[in-house]
């Protein structure tokens, strides 16, 4: 049989295991195993036969003998439901039981007994035979599975845990859980972690340590994509396979994200309300065909025209993050129907800055993209015509009288280095020039990322749609840095042939490239072979 590879996260309680254990499996598809959820599920049994933690403390060892006698009639198994871990004490689903700190605390102290471990390592062994597993727990790597391929030592800090287990159980109550007053005190959910870490730390039996072949990771400090790149890089030079790093800035920027949640906001409020009458965006929310068309499925329509908003009865339209002309502003306003501003701060604060120097006297230069809607955008706030200059020739024949007043601006998305050149053109014409750089800190922070990234990959790939001109400049960035650059739209666009002697595959993603295609891509990319 061929030999299964397994993964073996250890670390103490809120660590981020099983989020970053589950993000892991699904790149690599393997089977995701959660041993914590198993040793709940025996302490749920326990409660139910009527013991409590506090007792289990107070006498510890008549605990263990009736625990060790009451546990050989918990029968627990894993079955897995869309993909879903679903683990079932004598037949029931117990998934949304084990998760209350009262199930924490009692499974702590039930995972201390031989006999509930013995019966529950077995299991956990099986399920790793069968096929390639990441199992998280506290043994893992030392106990349950010491020849696994992968073992990683994943922990963070106590405060960082406690604030995390308190934020879980915030937004669970928000979703109109039941959480119990004490899972919602930050000092008692910090005593409980440090008091928990002591006890799976100090028990007698299999206690949590890191395995001498097990490799460190400190969560404290690190995004849950980042902690997850780092395992899968681990395992890809187990495989002898390139590494991959995924720019920490790839995908929806703030202002976008700010967008289409405020459209499915929208949808969601329609679906509930019958009278809420039609939702329109004005141009398609973002560079996406994949978000339009969800957004469409969800009663979400795209309107292009000034006739469209003028035949609007009520219902809702809504401004894209690239914003729009004054004119259109005006009118949708005032339609009747309920506009919805998503307008990226960044370009507002553009708008500001035409419509003010332009009232002011100055000529309005704007350094983008011919027809791109931001600039189009902008240019409907000067008061006066504004001029568009995207290339160096452009702003060679530029010519205004000497001593004219201009004010340049940027596309918030424009290429920093272009913009530099640009400048420095203009600058040498004898014009009274207002300089204001507006590529937002988004837009920089991911060129620069990208290049870094590029300079060092022997591939490099760039993600995002067709039309998206953001996108289409990281690609012009990357290029430059590293020949083997490609620009897809999506994971099917990707035609990776590798012949074993890349280290390094480097990615990255326009503004409005969705997570989704990004994962799924990572995920080719991870399974590709030589
Ligand atoms: O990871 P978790 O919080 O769901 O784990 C619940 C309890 O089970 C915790 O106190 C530690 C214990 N446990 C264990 O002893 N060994 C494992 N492999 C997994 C969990």
């Amino acid at each position: 049989m061929e030999e299964k590879f397994s993964i073996a996260i250890d670390g103490p309680a809120g660590a981020g295991k099983s989020t970053i254990a589950k993000k892991v499996a699904r790149t690599l598809e393997f089977v995701y195993v959660d041993t914590g959820a198993m040793y709940r599920a025996m302490a749920l049994y326990m409660l139910r036969q009527g013991y409590t933690a506090a007792e289990a403390r107070r006498d510890p060892q008549a605990y263990e003998a009736k625990a060790s006698a009451a546990c050989q009639d918990a029968k627990i198994s894993i079955e897995y439901r869309d993909g879903e871990q679903v683990v079932l004490l004598n037949g029931e689903n117990v998934n949304s039981l084990i998760r209350t700190e009262e199930v924490s605390e009692m499974a702590s102290v039930t995972s201390a007994i031989p006999a509930v471990r013995t019966k529950l390592v077995e299991l956990q062994q099986e399920l790793a035979m069968a096929q390639d597993v990441v199992m998280d727990g506290r043994d893992i790597g030392t106990v349950v599975l010491p020849k696994a391929q992968v073992k990683v030592y994943l922990t963070a800090s106590v405060e960082v845990r406690a604030k995390r287990r308190y934020i879980e159980n915030v937004q669970k109550q928000k979703a109109g859980k039941d959480v119990p007053a004490a899972d919602l005190d930050p000092d008692k959910i910090s005593r409980e972690i440090a008091d928990r870490d002591y006890r799976d730390m100090h028990r007698e039996i299999s206690p949590l340590k890191q395995a001498e072949d097990a490799a460190l990771v400190d969560s404290s400090d690190m995004t849950i994509d980042e902690v997850a790149e780092t395992i899968l890089n681990l395992y890809a030079s187990k495989k002898g396979r390139p590494q991959v790093i995924t720019a920490k800035t790839a995908g929806f920027c703030f202002g976008v994200q700010k967008a289409v949640d405020a459209v499915y906001g929208e949808a969601l409020r329609a679906a509930r309300d019958s009278s809420a009458g039609p939702i329109n965006t004005f141009g398609p929310i973002i560079h996406n065909e994949e978000v339009v068309r969800d957004l469409q499925d969800k009663g979400v329509g795209v309107i292009e025209t000034e006739e469209e908003i003028d035949a609007q009865q009520g219902g809702t339209i809504v401004i894209r993050s690239h914003g729009v002309p004054k004119r259109l502003y005006d009118k949708i306003s005032g339609s009747g129907a309920k506009c919805v501003d998503t307008t990226c701060t960044f370009v507002k604060r553009i708008h500001e800055i035409v419509q003010k120097e332009s009232l002011a006297g100055k000529k309005i230069i704007i350094i983008g993209n011919h027809g791109h809607a931001e600039v189009e955008g902008t240019k409907g706030w000067s008061l006066t015509p504004a001029a568009v200059i995207e290339t160096a020739e452009e702003a060679r024949s530029l010519s205004l009288d000497p001593g004219t007043p201009v004010c340049v601006v940027a596309q918030t998305t424009f290429n920093g280095e272009k913009f530099e050149e640009l400048v420095a053109i203009l600058q040498k014409k004898s014009y009274n020039v207002s300089m204001n750089n507006t590529i937002c800190n988004a837009t920089r922070e991911r060129q620069s990322e990208a290049r870094e990234i590029a300079r060092r990959a022997d591939i490099m790939i760039v993600i995002g749609g067709k039309s998206s001109s953001n996108t289409a400049k990281l690609y012009e960035i990357c290029k430059k840095e590293c020949n083997r650059t490609c620009f897809i739209q999506t994971a099917a666009d990707l035609d990776l042939k590798l012949d074993g002697s890349e280290r390094l595959i480097g990615i990255t993603a326009g503004a409005s490239t969705p997570n989704k295609i990004i994962e799924e891509v990572q995920k080719d990319v991870r399974r590709t072979d030589f």
